[in-house]
């Protein structure tokens, strides 16, 4: 019988995406790529971390901790304020992707979870810009 494993236990369950969360604001934080998108965060960044960890482990198949303390996450309206466009999208994908090189994930779940990740992040653009400036 084979066994669905999801992301969430693939990745360590919450000690795994709590890890993971904190590399991706770290670098959010120190690299250059990311200064735009680090300035529309608060200065400290605790609430982002524990906002995204809690909803990252329900969006990975593990419990629904953002759900529960704060409803459906409506992510798209939670950004409407920010001013996200293709270049602020590719700052987040690049601190996510530079996060997830530490996880030991299998090349398909890595590649699946990237995807999912991407097509979120593309989601979030609130910005139109002309289509040779992506
Ligand atoms: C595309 C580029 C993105 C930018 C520039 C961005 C930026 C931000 C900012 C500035 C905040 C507010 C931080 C705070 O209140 O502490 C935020 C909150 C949040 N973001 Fe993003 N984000 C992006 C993409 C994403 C993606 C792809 C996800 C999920 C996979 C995500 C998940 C969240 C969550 C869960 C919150 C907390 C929402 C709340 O309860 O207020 N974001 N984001």
């Amino acid at each position: 019988m084979q066994v669905a494993v999801t992301p969430f236990e693939r990745l360590g369950g919450q000690a795994g995406v709590r890890a993971l969360v904190d590399r991706f604001y770290d670098l959010m934080d120190t690299l250059p790529q990311a200064a735009t998108i680090r300035a529309l965060h608060p200065r400290d960044l605790a609430t982002s971390r524990d906002k995204l960890f809690k909803f990252l482990c329900g969006w990975l198949g593990g419990p629904q901790l953002y759900m529960q303390e704060y409803g459906h996450p409506r992510l798209r309206a939670r950004h409407i304020s920010f001013p996200i466009g293709a270049a602020e999208r590719d700052a987040w994908m690049l601190c996510m992707e530079r996060a997830l090189e530490d996880c030991a994930l299998d090349t398909l779940m890595r590649a699946h979870l990237l995807q999912s990740l991407r097509n979120t992040a593309d989601f979030m653009r609130n910005r139109n810009e002309p289509e040779d400036s992506r």
